[in-house]
């Protein structure tokens, strides 16, 4: 038996799907200019959180096609990878992560509107995700603009990242 989705909610997700992969997209350019400058834990932590983001953008794949709904692949947007500085970079990650969460909630405000309660229990979990990332690139960047523009101490800022597996 099919369970459509309604056509508004599926293009939501869709289009969830590809913010995923912006993120997952964006990171990667984040990784590579830190890696480029000199920041080679940061460069893997940002790898980390990209690997984060496609795992994001598989759930949402694989709760469209559990809903019998057809995605399509419009391409991921085009992204960053120059930066002037390092708070630069994780500021607008901070960016993306606070614009993810607004499309979440707009997501979950809708699909109480249509009574979809099983897309809104889906959507609860990416918000409840938010919280915790935003609060992580929040920290990092207080961090980073604590230290200021001193290249050195940016780069022993670095050596101190530790990445959770
Ligand atoms: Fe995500
Ligand atoms: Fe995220």
């Amino acid at each position: 038996m099919k369970q459509l989705l309604t056509e508004e909610i599926a293009n939501r997700l869709a289009f969830q799907f590809h913010r995923e992969l912006h993120a997952f997209y964006s990171y990667l350019g984040i990784a590579a200019w830190c890696d480029l400058n000199g920041f080679e834990n940061l460069s893997k932590w940002f790898l980390h959180q990209a690997n984060e983001e496609k795992e994001h953008a598989e759930k949402v794949f694989d709760y469209l096609l559990s809903r019998d709904s057809k995605i399509n692949f419009v391409g991921i947007p085009s992204s960053k990878s120059e930066f002037v500085k390092l708070a630069e970079a994780v500021r607008w990650a901070l960016e993306l992560e606070i614009q993810v969460e607004k499309d979440y909630q707009e997501l979950a405000q809708l699909s109480l509107e249509k009574k979809d309660y099983t897309t809104h229990e889906f959507v609860m979990w990416f918000l409840k995700e938010q919280v915790e990332e935003i609060r992580t690139f929040k920290s990092l960047l207080d961090q980073v603009e604590l230290i200021g523009d001193n290249l050195g101490n940016l780069i022993l800022f670095d050596r101190t990242i530790q990445i959770e597996e």
